[in-house]
């Protein structure tokens, strides 16, 4: 690059290339700074799990709807080619539900239409959001990562009522 600088380049080209370097700079720097002292992350807690022993593993090895009180729920969602384990859920109106998601196979997403649900399932990863569903209803839950040749039936159901 600095060879090419040396011969005999326009005077505004050579400019342009400066503020394209400075910008990959301080994108970088921004970067940096969010992760390390921002805390910057995918969403959860950080929490892993050795995609091999998600069968295994509580409590994944029983994925389901657990009721933890006043109207609050955790949705342990086991994501795999291509269903969804639980498949259906159903809750009451006005119900939390706090979903850990993960994945034993490829990367899978989580998403409810009509929701801020929107969760990747990433093998090793345990993925968690928390929504409060207000209106009733019919909702889908679809994959939305492209994870093989079953990709499009991969969904499920939650019925809020
Ligand atoms: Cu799972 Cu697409």
């Amino acid at each position: 690059m600095t060879t090419a600088m040396n011969i005999d380049m326009p005077r505004l080209e050579k400019i342009w290339l400066w503020i394209g370097g400075a910008m990959i700079v301080i994108f970088l720097a921004i970067i940096g700074y969010m992760g390390i002292s921002m805390g910057l992350h995918p969403p959860g807690q950080m929490r892993t799990i050795a995609p091999e022993a998600v069968d295994t593993t509580a409590p994944f090895n029983t994925p389901g709807l657990v009721p933890l009180g006043n109207n609050e729920y955790r949705a342990t969602v086991v994501s795999r080619v291509w269903t969804f384990q639980p498949n259906t859920m159903t809750i009451p109106v006005g119900a939390t539900v706090h979903f850990e998601v993960t994945s034993p196979d490829v990367v899978h997403g989580l998403y409810i239409p009509g929701t801020n649900v929107n969760i990747m399932a990433l093998p090793g990863r345990i993925t968690e959001y928390s929504y409060t569903f207000k209106k009733p209803g019919e909702y889908l839950v679809l994959c939305h990562e492209y994870c093989g040749t079953g990709h499009q039936n991969m969904m499920g159901k939650v019925t809020v009522q």
